[in-house]
């Protein structure tokens, strides 16, 4: 247990003189035990810049909203990571379509966009249409036209890197159709062949499903989290993943925690994973326990053999991340050897993520 915890329920006993369960969460509406908040930024591995800059705003007395959109336009704005913002990787007919969702804790509203074109930060404008619209998520041209609306700027968002991918994939789709790669495919490893953006553990199967989530607590004590993504990589034009969908691939209730995910997108549509991890956290759970518990959930629901290991493991990876209102944070997968950013207000840094299986090669 950790000291947070101890002293939570430590204090938690001396002020509810025992009225609460050890460990659960107030229900909304409940008051909260009086404990001192302490900031945290959580994210994806790729999101160590993104929870500096969500601290670095949330020490100045940010609202963790502010922040964490903040910190993921980073990551949007960086052409090399190919599963978010400007330079993500394509569509399967070479359009960079992003996703996007936002949820602020103190008000419970949210704001997203999908399958959104030419605007590089996503994120923004799922912001603007949470503030400025009665809508929840705006989809595809409708998207890109309140964008502009609003005054977000058009860009091509293909770079050379993310279209030599995207035709490397298209050419070695098959060899029986009219794009044929610079050496005939037959005696080739394809898996092997790929850039190192396109190759996972599965070989063939190398479609990538990378993206940014960063939750935050700030100095208030309340919560707010972000998700952004280009998707899974040249997926069908219009294919929408788990990121702009709350419950999906972001969720938050200001009186128990936040959560998000990276990862198979699909998986998490089924299972609407981050509420879940939410729902395990008002029971008093760890966030760790809370997001292995939905894992197991997930992995459960897997029943398609398509989607299965000879050994009826999963082909795929789901991430997700939480933290409570009392600063505890933690994050699990399917498989071993991954790794989480946090941020605890002295130093940005990776750690590990609790798994279901060990991976044979790593
Ligand atoms: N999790 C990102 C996606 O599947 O689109």
């Amino acid at each position: 247990m950790s000291a947070t915890r101890r002293e939570f329920l430590r204090q938690a006993a001396v002020a509810g003189g025992g009225a609460l369960v050890a460990g659960a969460i107030p229900l909304r509406g409940m008051a909260r035990p009086a404990v001192t908040m302490r900031p945290i930024a959580i994210s994806s591995a790729n999101g160590l810049r993104a929870v500096t800059k969500a601290m670095e705003m949330i020490a100045s007395g940010s609202d963790a909203l502010d922040a964490v959109i903040a910190g993921v336009n980073i990551v949007e704005d960086d052409p090399n990571d190919v599963t978010v913002g400007y330079g993500g990787l394509p569509n399967e007919e070479g359009v960079v379509e992003l996703d996007s969702a936002v949820m602020h804790g103190p008000t419970h509203q949210a704001g997203a966009v999908a399958s959104l074109r030419n605007i590089k930060n996503p994120s923004k404008v799922a912001r603007v249409v949470m503030d400025r619209s009665d809508h929840v998520l705006i989809v595809g041209e409708g998207a890109l036209r309140f964008a502009r609306a609003h005054g977000f700027k058009e860009e091509d968002l293909l770079t050379e890197k993310a279209r030599e991918a995207w035709l490397y994939w298209k050419e070695h789709l098959s060899n029986t159709d009219d794009w044929l790669p610079p050496h005939g495919p037959d005696d080739t490893d394809i898996g092997s062949l790929l850039p190192e953006p396109l190759r996972n553990e599965f070989g063939a199967f190398f479609r990538h499903t990378g993206t940014i989530h960063c939750s935050a607590l700030d100095q208030k004590g309340n919560l707010s989290c972000v998700t952004t993504t280009s998707g899974l990589a040249f997926k069908i034009p219009g294919r929408v993943g788990d990121s702009p969908i709350i419950g999906a691939g972001l969720f938050c209730d200001n009186a128990v925690g936040s959560a998000g995910s990276t990862g198979r997108g699909e998986a998490n549509l089924v299972n609407c994973s981050c509420r879940m991890v939410v729902e395990h956290l008002r029971t008093g759970k760890s966030p760790e326990e809370a997001c292995l518990e939905a894992v197991k959930q997930i992995v459960e629901h897997n029943r398609l053999k398509r989607l299965q290991t000879p050994d009826g493991r999963p082909r795929f990876e789901v991430e997700l991340y939480a933290i409570n209102t009392r600063g505890e944070y933690g994050g699990a997968r399917i498989y071993s050897g991954g790794k989480f950013s946090v941020h605890d207000g002295t130093t940005a840094r990776h750690e590990p993520l609790a798994y279901l299986y060990k991976k044979e090669k790593n």
